[in-house]
């Protein structure tokens, strides 16, 4: 069939080279975006008397059917159209006749594209925006069961201090909080119009931009036509924010597996988000978790494939440029799937207190909390932190732990040690002086769900 666009050529593309050429197995997915955009500036045309009110409204009417039709699957798309927008067209002109050959008057598949991609992206947007406040919602629920659970806080994933779980939670919920607050920002960029840019310069029609946007629900339109039709930055920044919060995503789920792991025992989670192992019967596999961490991967990937796609690219539009939407909707399609399978995860894992408190009972986790009483009896700091080391070495060397220690011990290292000492090493006592704005106490945790709560 002879081509839309074939203007001056008059031989048949190579079959092979068509299937490379076109997007539509890809582009389909944005055929509501389309649609709607198309009924909005066949609304614009006929206001501004382009075409006939009665044009107009046909073909509104017409796009509506094939919105509705398509809804429906009676409609099903001709993968032999070169991409979404040129299907719409062709079923619209099959179906209006010459009026449907109308519509593409004053607009140009390269800012009908960059618009179509704007509107599928902000609606993706919406949704995982409410799919990351939900994640925040069992997160501080979570945390608040967890407020005074004590658990042992890392560096270099060597016992530091007691922390408490809560705490540890909550920390993930600061890096969603900043996640959410990175996606407002790129759907302020993203929610510009580019229609009305038309191929690359504008036009010489009489056209409102205006009327399409505000139909359309932007709050701004692009202000250089060769910029709306070629600015990709909204893909960029999106992936940027997929990127980020895949990377938290994925530290997330490293801890979930070390801590369903036998060495920690800290939590377990529920059998429906984990597997078993096609060999050996005792395995209980955190498959999920592990998943989430490994498609990190991927949308690092999706992201750089399109900043290297678009770093050598002169303006305006380039067809290296349809592109954007393969990584972009990857990206998004994996961002979805994972929040989807991270939330009933976390709100269903069952977390194992004793085993954290009893590993928090090894490694000496109180031994600052012993320097800092020396220095609150009046020692300098690093003298109270050599004594304090050299008691956790004797407790080594002994097979002991500081609360086993019996004053005489202790005041044989010095005697600014009295019978109080055993209160303040108390793991309880350690998390709840740590009170500080932001440490871990039950208090502060308290006070961080509350910080976040305001936001949802
Ligand atoms: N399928 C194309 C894309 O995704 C649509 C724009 C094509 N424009 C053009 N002049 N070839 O970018």
């Amino acid at each position: 069939m002879a081509k839309m666009w074939a203007g001056r050529t008059a031989g048949e593309t190579d079959r092979i080279a068509d299937d490379f050429n076109s997007s539509i197995h890809f582009d389909s997915r944005m055929y509501r975006e389309d649609i709607t955009g198309s009924m909005a500036h066949a609304a614009m045309l006929g206001a501004k008397g382009i075409i006939t009110q009665e044009e107009a409204q046909t073909l509104i009417v017409g796009l509506e059917g094939i919105l509705a039709d398509l809804d429906a699957g009676k409609l099903a798309f001709d993968m032999t159209c070169e991409d979404i927008h040129m299907f719409v067209e062709q079923v619209l002109t099959e179906r209006l006749g010459d009026v449907g050959k109308k519509l593409h008057t004053a607009r140009s598949r390269n800012d009908q594209v960059a618009l179509d991609l704007r509107m599928y992206l902000r609606e993706t947007a919406s949704g995982i925006r409410a799919q990351l406040i939900e994640l925040l919602g069992v997160i501080a629920d979570k945390a608040e069961e967890h407020k005074a659970t004590i658990m042992p806080g890392y560096t270099h994933l060597q016992r530091a201090q007691p922390i408490t779980f809560g705490q540890h939670l909550m920390a993930y919920a600061m890096m969603l909080l900043r996640d959410v607050d990175r996606l407002d920002d790129t759907v302020k960029r993203m929610n510009v119009s580019p229609i009305g840019c038309c191929a690359l310069a504008g036009t010489t029609y009489d056209t409102d931009r205006w009327f399409e946007a505000k139909q359309l629900g932007f709050a701004d339109i692009s202000r250089n036509s060769l910029d709306g039709v070629s600015d990709r930055d909204f893909c960029v920044e999106f992936m940027s924010f997929c990127s980020i919060l895949m990377m938290h995503l994925s530290r997330l789920s490293e801890e979930i597996i070390l801590w369903s792991s036998w060495e920690f025992k800290f939590i377990e989670l529920s059998d429906a988000y984990t597997t078993g192992s096609s060999i050996m019967p005792q395995k209980k596999n955190s498959d999920m978790a592990e998943l989430i961490r490994g498609k990190t991967g991927r949308v690092y990937g999706d992201l750089m494939a399109l900043l290297t796609t678009l770093k050598g690219l002169p303006l305006a539009y380039n067809k290296d440029m349809q592109e954007d939407k393969e990584s972009v909707f990857d990206a998004a399609d994996t961002v979805v799937q994972c929040l989807q399978v991270l939330t009933p995860m976390l709100a269903t894992m069952t977390v194992l207190a004793d085993n954290m408190k009893l590993a928090a009972q090894k490694g000496f986790i109180n031994a600052t909390d012993l320097a800092d009483y020396l220095v609150k009896k009046g020692m300098p700091f690093r003298s109270a932190y050599k004594i304090a080391g050299q008691l956790v070495a004797k407790c080594i060397a002994e097979g002991k732990v500081l609360e086993s220690l019996t004053l005489e011990e202790y005041r044989a290292c010095s005697n600014l040690i009295d019978e109080d000492v055993f209160a303040q090493i108390d793991l309880a006592t350690c998390v709840a002086k740590r009170n500080s704005e932001g440490g871990t106490s039950p208090a502060s945790v308290e006070a961080q769900i509350e910080y976040v709560r305001g936001f949802l």
